[in-house]
């Protein structure tokens, strides 16, 4: 098979939006994952605000003969009323307390990774009845080992009179799967509430667990689209996700129940950490809101108006001066200057719930007599007709086998290029047995389809693959692109595919040509990328072979000018498995990954030899 590439100046720009990522609240994505808070359930709240409440997973340490906990309405944050009571009955003199006291343990999110030589901020609010002497510390999983500990003298906190501590703890032993307990040996009852441990160092200081942050990073997203997903829906509207009630003070957020996926957030990783997320990975920020449809309920059209008020107040938080109402509040959290905000996605996937349109129109009209610049986002598929209402984007989302989304490498070859909205696949992947929990078949698959939307990104202007994160002992939905759990992580070949198209956002789209006298031939895409700091332009080739036998390419480059210079410094990724199915793991973290070799010497105008394995996507950067 010969493919001759026109490397000239013609061809077409690549949107710099195409490739972005999709952030939903999915399997533990952020609670126990990207977020690096420490502590689950810090406010003692996931159990409901009525008393008596489940305090999962805090437990008790020591017997009820010797320590009673219970739940209060007694916090002194009005938004988040529960506070955990800590009544220590042993102390006395006839009966002192066991060696290592009483009281109370959080084991985080299925452990918490405590690493010998590092620091962690440990800050919580607390009230006493007497003195005391309490001890905080991170133990080990078994609870044999002391990993980090301060002890505090808690004399001048009386009842009704809440106190906030905060300090920084050392770490001298490593457990992946640690705890943080307070005990006391102390007779008389104290009150705790609002209970937060961080790593001392998170991605750019923002609150983002490092490596995971890293990650995206690689991928070098042009956009993240966020909070969900049907985790902005909600089953119902009381548990959708609400911009207004995660943005200030962290200990005074509500927090809320994902009802979709079924957990608690405690809503630490808000808005305004979404959106500093988005300004730390460069990416711009998409905003899906809750449009006033959940999955089993609508707000009429009539009584949409506060929702839409609603919504322009989140676009002021993000876009107004720091003199507006609510760009004060962005700029009391630590960001004077506007975020970016461009895109918004007027719900999730509501297009035939009912009263969608109408809601829609509403939420249109008043965004883009706002904000004119601002793109809007529809939940309806306009491949097959146009839409019923204006719209500068639709949604277009798509899980299915390994054989159909190949075959979507050509799903809008055929789309009306006449004006309408672009298309936004906002959601994608290979799912069920084809998958696994992230196959290479799936990988492969992917990175074709992920070639058509190169090609028809005229039509095609953003996309991103989903969901991004799981935890390991929460598979809400697999597969996904980044496993983790407490301490460890990697990418499943899906993901490295994304890292492959890292160059594609802003590139320019070259004219291509494949002779063969083959059956079926390889997916490919031919781009020119602009190198800022070489300030050069490279080519890049990448090819699908969805086959399961090896294809031979040969590639002819034509209109180079007599001082370009192919192939210095040039690489070949070839990213591929002896197995269809085979997938990476925590113990085989880069099994499937681009084995990534240096090609031949500079040469100019001549032809290169490259062999695409079985099940493979290969990407040369030249
Ligand atoms: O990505 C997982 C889910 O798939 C999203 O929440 C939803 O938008 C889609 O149905």
């Amino acid at each position: 098979i010969t493919l001759e590439v026109q490397a000239d100046d013609s061809g077409r720009p690549i949107p710099s939006t195409l490739f972005g990522i999709f952030f939903e609240e999915i399997n533990h994505a952020g609670a126990g994952g990207l977020w690096a808070e420490l502590i689950n359930n810090r406010g003692f709240e996931a159990g409901g605000q009525n008393t008596p409440s489940n305090i999962d997973p805090w437990y008790q340490k020591g017997d009820s003969n010797n320590v009673i906990l219970s739940t209060e309405r007694t916090s002194l944050f009005k938004r988040n009323p529960i506070a955990l009571r800590i009544s220590t009955l042993c102390g006395s003199a006839s009966n002192p307390c066991p060696a290592g006291g009483v009281g109370v343990i959080n084991p985080g999110y299925w452990g918490i990774d405590v690493r010998a030589g590092k620091f962690y901020t440990v800050t919580f609010w607390l009230r006493s009845d007497t003195s005391v002497n309490l001890t905080v510390k991170f133990i080990s999983e078994d609870e044999q080992r002391t990993l980090a500990q301060q002890a505090l003298t808690v004399d001048k906190v009386k009842s009704n009179s809440w106190a906030k501590y905060s300090f920084r703890l050392a770490a001298t032993d490593t457990d992946h799967h640690g705890k943080l307990a307070f005990t006391t040996a102390v007779q008389g009852s104290i009150w705790l509430d609002q209970v937060s441990a961080f790593p001392e160092e998170t991605y750019k200081g923002h609150g983002f667990r490092t490596e995971l942050a890293k990650m995206l990073e690689d991928l070098k997203p042009a956009f993240i689209r966020f909070p969900g997903g049907c985790y902005v829906e909600g089953e119902r509207l009381e548990n959708a996700w609400r911009w207004r009630d995660t943005v200030g003070p962290w200990q005074e957020r509500p927090g809320h129940m994902g009802d979709v996926w079924n957990y608690w957030s405690d809503d630490g990783l808000g808005y305004f950490e979404f959106l500093q997320l988005a300004e730390d990975l460069a990416a711009a920020p998409v905003w899906v809101f809750n449009n006033g449809i959940s999955h089993q309920y609508s707000v009429n059209p009539q009584l949409i108006q506060p929702w839409v008020k609603d919504v322009l107040d989140g676009i002021e938080f993000a876009r107004g001066p720091n003199t507006s109402q609510w760009g004060a509040v962005r700029a009391s959290m630590g960001h004077p200057d506007p975020f970016p905000l461009k895109h918004i996605a007027i719900g999730n996937e509501d297009c035939w719930k009912p009263w969608y349109r109408e809601n829609y129109m509403a939420f249109y009209n008043a965004i883009k007599a706002a904000y004119p610049d601002i793109k809007l986002i529809s939940n309806c598929d306009a491949t097959n007709g146009p839409l019923n209402h204006p719209a500068d984007y639709y949604d277009f989302h798509v899980y299915t086998s390994a054989s159909n989304l190949y075959a979507m490498a050509h799903e809008f070859d055929q789309k009306s290029r006449a004006d309408g909205p672009k298309v936004f696949v906002s959601e994608y992947a290979v799912t069920g047995g084809d998958a696994g929990t992230g196959s290479l078949l799936a990988a492969v698959a992917e990175g074709a389809f992920m070639i058509g939307l190169e090609i028809n990104s005229d039509v095609v202007e953003m996309a991103s693959y989903a969901p991004l994160f799981v935890h390991t002992n929460d598979r809400r939905w697999m597969p996904d692109a980044i496993v983790l759990d407490s301490w460890q992580q990697y990418g499943t070949p899906s993901y490295w595919v994304q890292q492959l198209f890292k160059y594609s956002s802003g590139a320019t789209l070259l004219p291509f040509s494949i002779l063969s006298s083959w059956a079926s031939n390889p997916v490919v895409s031919v781009l020119r990328r602009h190198d800022k700091d070489l300030n050069a332009d490279f080519l890049v080739v990448k090819a699908v072979n969805f086959g399961n036998v090896v294809v031979p390419l040969q590639i002819t480059f034509s209109g180079l000018a007599a001082n370009d210079i192919l192939y210095t410094n040039s690489t070949i990724a070839t990213l591929t498995s002896a197995g269809t199915m085979d997938e990476n793991s925590f113990a085989q973290p880069k099994k499937i990954a681009p084995q990534i070799s240096p090609v031949a010497a500079p040469k100019t105008n001549s032809n290169l030899q490259v062999v695409l394995p079985a099940h493979s996507i290969v990407a040369l950067d030249l």
